[in-house]
């Protein structure tokens, strides 16, 4: 079937709806939701026998929705409409949510339902549910529905429903008199990664992100109580919460204490070390160890590396090196594994092109320790999607396992045709060869889990229920096996013969002399494209990569 997606950008749920769609076999083309009278010419082009809304922020026009079968993904059971569906699901502690497939009419979300699918709701953070349960529900439902478009006997049905509301900040304001730590984490759950919070720090107005529990800490309710690493922690009648990251008025979103310096007056609370604390508190890096084998979670917001987090993580791999472990697991966090360098941090920072210089270095000084390894067999177990060095930071483990869900989007030309480092020149080319690897930077476009495995990128693909508990048994069995001795030492001679015929050091040193007129050269693509990167500038036109309809060699179908 021919298939327009209508889109108010290329997001994580768009880009896996547009995988697994092509997966069978459907031709998909995408305009971003821009100005009704582009929708209406993307239409006209493409001829679409179906048009999906995978995530809009506003409605579709009638000039279409009245011509044409236009489906929306509402990320909402059967029955609910309107704006704010998670938003509300998550702070009124819905016990059960869904996503459903309506078909577009006047009133918003009213239409007949054609699919849905239902999921038990996680305490979790809003963009961690859509991420995973509604993308997966999505998924489900697109794909039912786009079967019964084929169905002519197949009838939707119209369903009462009651519409709620946009949640205005109103609604999600935080009284640090009053409420308690799981109504504040809940209040910053339901708002993450967007709007946020709106409240204030140091006496300045800004919204707060990524918010964690605390167990043992108090002090004076809404005080705050000190910081760790960029976290600030903060008092609740009950107890207190930690505030990873906020964005300061007419500012962009940054690790807490980076925006606001007086936050270094706060005392420091250090964790003991790098062990995993057995009651929750803010943790970016924590480490566990099991039946021989060492698991490194990274917990980085957004899967963004900033220049010491690579180095904190460095260390903290060089110390589980040293470990008595055969196999150490690189975990990342639950919705990214990495996305690598830190866009946010390198804006606010007083030369960016320096800051770019010295984050790029930290992660390749990373990715070299783990290529280096020569104590243990490294597994990268990719649970959360995974962006342009973040990809090719993982493939510098011996193992790379993704969980079957993952988008994954190794490529680094949509940031200002930025190179890439990580070592991907060298990791790259033996896995897909010179052609493959030269058509994945090029390509621009993301790659399912399986598609990675199929295309040798990664080693395997694993389910999504229970990818934790089968990355722990797989590599246990690694570690207890006999011939683990060989491996290894199978992996250090091929490391060493390597190294004979062309040393890391060289394809480094290559990799960043594009990098660096990447930050420092004539072109200044890459500073601008991180600029509206960061800002989040609304899309003034569609990547002709996704508007096939307005491809030149593009005919008009029949
Ligand atoms: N640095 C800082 N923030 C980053 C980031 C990075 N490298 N990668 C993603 N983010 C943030 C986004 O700004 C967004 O922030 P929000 O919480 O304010 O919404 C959030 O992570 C989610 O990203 P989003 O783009 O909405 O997710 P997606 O699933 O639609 O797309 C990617 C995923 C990886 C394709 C996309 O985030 C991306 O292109 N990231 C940049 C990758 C990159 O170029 N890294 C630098 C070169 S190594």
């Amino acid at each position: 079937m021919r298939i327009l997606f209508i889109t108010h950008s290329f997001n994580g749920l768009t880009q896996r709806l547009y995988c697994e769609l092509m997966r069978l076999g459907h031709e998909i083309s995408i305009e971003f939701d821009i100005a009704d009278a582009v929708t209406e010419e993307a239409v006209r082009l493409f001829r679409p026998e179906l048009i999906i809304a995978p995530f809009l922020k506003r409605a579709i026009p009638e000039s279409i929705w009245s011509q044409h079968c236009c489906l929306i993904v509402h990320p909402g059971p059967v029955g609910d409409r309107g704006p704010s569906a998670l938003d509300w699901a998550i702070q009124d502690g819905a016990a059960e949510w869904g996503v459903s497939v309506l078909q577009a009419e006047a009133e918003m979300d009213a239409g007949p339902v054609w699919a849905s699918a239902t999921f038990p709701m996680r305490r979790a953070r809003k963009a961690s549910i859509y991420r995973h349960e509604v993308t997966e529900a999505a998924v489900q439902a697109v794909i039912s529905a786009v079967n019964r478009k084929k169905e002519p006997n197949f009838k939707s049905a119209r369903v009462p429903g009651q519409a709620h509301q946009v949640m205005k900040q109103a609604d999600r304001t935080i009284d640090w008199q009053r409420d308690s730590s799981a109504s504040v984490l809940a209040r910053l759950n339901a708002a993450d990664g967007f709007p946020g919070v709106a409240d204030s720090l140091f006496g300045q107005p800004c919204h707060l992100f990524d918010a964690w529990p605390e167990a043992t800490l108090r002090g004076e309710p809404g005080s705050l109580i000190g910081r760790r690493e960029t976290a600030i922690c903060r008092a609740t009648v009950d107890g207190a919460v930690w505030i990873g990251h906020v964005k300061p008025a007419g500012g962009i979103k940054l690790p807490a204490t980076l925006a606001f310096p007086a936050a270094a007056d706060l005392p420091e609370l250090p964790l003991a070390d790098v062990w995993k604390s057995p009651t929750p508190t803010w943790q970016d890096i924590a480490y566990e160890e099991a039946g021989g084998v060492g698991f490194l979670t990274f917990e980085f917001y957004n899967g963004a590396m900033r220049t010491a987090q690579c180095r904190r993580l460095t260390d903290a791999f060089r110390w589980a090196t040293a470990r008595p472990t055969r196999v150490i697991v690189l975990r990342g966090g639950s919705d990214f594994w990495s996305n690598g360098i830190h866009l946010n941090t390198i804006e606010a920072a007083d030369s960016p092109a320096d800051e770019s210089w010295a984050n790029i270095n930290a992660i390749d000084d990373l990715a070299e320790a783990i290529l280096r390894c020569e104590t243990q067999l490294t597994v990268a177990a990719v649970g959360g999607n995974a962006g342009a060095g973040g990809c090719f930071l993982a493939r510098a483990a011996d193992f790379v396992w993704v969980r079957d869900g993952v988008m994954l989007n190794p490529h680094y030309k949509n940031m200002g045709n930025l190179y890439g480092s990580e070592f991907w020149t060298y990791l790259l080319p033996p896995r897909v060869g010179d052609e493959g690897a030269k058509a994945i930077m090029r390509h621009r476009l993301p790659m399912t889990a399986p598609e990675s495995v199929q295309l040798g990128f990664y080693d395997a693909c694993l389910p999504g229920p229970g990818f934790a508990i089968d990355v722990a048994r797989r590599a246990a069995e690694i570690a207890a096996a006999a011939d683990f001795p060989d491996k290894l030492a199978a992996k250090v001679a091929k490391r060493h013969a390597d190294e004979a015929v062309k040393p890391l050091s060289a394809y480094r040193a290559e990799e960043l002399a594009e990098m660096r007129r990447n930050f420092y050269g004539f072109d200044p693509s890459y500073h601008v494209a991180r600029y509206h990167f960061v800002s989040r500038s609304a899309h003034s036109w569609t990547p002709r990569h996704l508007a096939r309809h307005r491809d030149l060699d593009w005919k008009v179908p029949a």
